[in-house]
């Protein structure tokens, strides 16, 4: 089978995940947290992390440990990881923000297979709630991408899942990608993205809303939350707060789908009840999709919905859908 060129990449605020179609026509997705901490460059140190087997690697003045390595061996230092983003977006704060980057997107997208082989990027919506620049991230992005050799282009994350998850439906319907930093959503109509905007609500404002609370650290109420948490039957104390927080969030989003679309002009009419899909690391709480169809019953939903559902793959859904529109535009240059 002749290989179908064209990458996909979801750019996220707590995990990246690059896709591509091997010789044999499968998809492979190779994850990585976009996590990283710097270590000291001195012989100790090397030693030390050649004993623990945790590749490192050397940038000007500095050395870093990157992704999920990152994370494991933060738990051993007693440390904090550090984010190259924050809300979705590349990080202000952080000044090893790009070069890190770089090397945590090199290392899952490998090398073009043809020169400037396109790879589409996901990048957030513009915002509701923040005056964050997605521009001013488009920019950096694009250039990193060339760096490594790619042709770049950017789709909006939330149309990414109405690609990776509504096909059947003639892609029209409403995408929900419920990430670290955002909430993405997007109304397509027949494949194009008819209404596309992000929230900056979602997985840790849960976790610094519960932290606040129970009085622990964000790291804390994220590992408890991701241990698995009932969220129609909470146990705990601490899963109580968890549990409010996600009506909370689902209200939030929700409510702001319904405002964003009344005062939108030109929408298209939607004769026949669409499916809203939802996605990311975020809704694969315990019954986080019931929780949703609760929420929804209690709004006056300006479009006809005929069902809330959970995505196939909910963590790989933006990086799929990135590689549908990567091939779409390399076989429309080919053709
Ligand atoms: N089993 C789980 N239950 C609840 N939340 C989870 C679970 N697993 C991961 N998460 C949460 O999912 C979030 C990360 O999701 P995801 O990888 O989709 O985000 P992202 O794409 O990196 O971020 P964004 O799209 O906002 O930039 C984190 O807040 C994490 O705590
Ligand atoms: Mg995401």
């Amino acid at each position: 089978m002749a290989i179908q060129h064209g990458k996909g990449l979801d750019v996220g605020t707590c995990n990246l995940v690059a896709a591509e179609q091997n010789d044999k026509g499968e998809i492979e997705l190779r994850p990585k947290r976009n996590v990283f901490i710097d270590v000291p460059i001195d012989a100790y140190t090397k030693n030390m992390l050649t004993r623990l087997n945790v590749p490192y690697v050397v940038q000007g003045k500095k050395m870093y440990v990157l992704g999920d390595h990152a994370f494991e061996l933060a738990n051993v230092l007693n440390k904090n990881t550090r984010r190259p983003m924050k809300d979705g977006l590349i990080s202000p704060k952080e000044q090893d923000a790009l070069p890190v980057m770089k090397l945590l997107i090199g290392s899952i997208l490998g090398q073009p297979r043809v020169p400037n082989e396109v790879c589409f990027y996901s990048v957030p919506g513009d915002p509701v709630d923040s005056d964050l620049s997605v521009a001013y991230h488009r920019d950096l992005f694009d250039a990193v991408l060339k760096s490594l050799g790619y042709k770049p282009s950017h789709i909006l994350e939330g149309h990414a899942v109405t690609f990776a998850e509504l096909e059947e439906e003639d892609f029209t319907g409403i995408g929900v990608s419920c990430g670290g930093g955002m909430f993405n959503i997007c109304v397509a109509y027949k494949s194009m993205p008819a209404l596309s905007f992000s929230t900056s609500r979602s997985g840790d404002w849960v976790d610094n809303n519960v932290a606040n609370v129970l009085g622990i650290k964000p790291a804390k109420a994220a590992l408890i939350k991701e241990k698995g948490v009932d969220l129609m039957k909470p146990k705990t104390r601490e899963e109580d707060a968890i549990a409010i927080y996600y009506r909370n969030l689902i209200k939030y989003n929700l409510s702001s789908i319904c405002e964003r679309f009344r005062a939108a002009e030109n929408m298209p009419s939607f004769t026949e009840p669409v499916s809203m899909v939802f996605t990311g690391g975020t809704s694969m709480a315990g019954n986080f999709i019931e929780l949703v169809r609760a929420v929804f019953k209690e709004l006056d939903f300006p479009i006809p919905v005929k069902e809330c559902r959970m995505a196939k793959d909910p963590f790989n859904a933006t990086a799929k859908g990135a590689l549908v529109a990567a091939q779409l535009e390399t076989s429309s240059q080919t053709a």
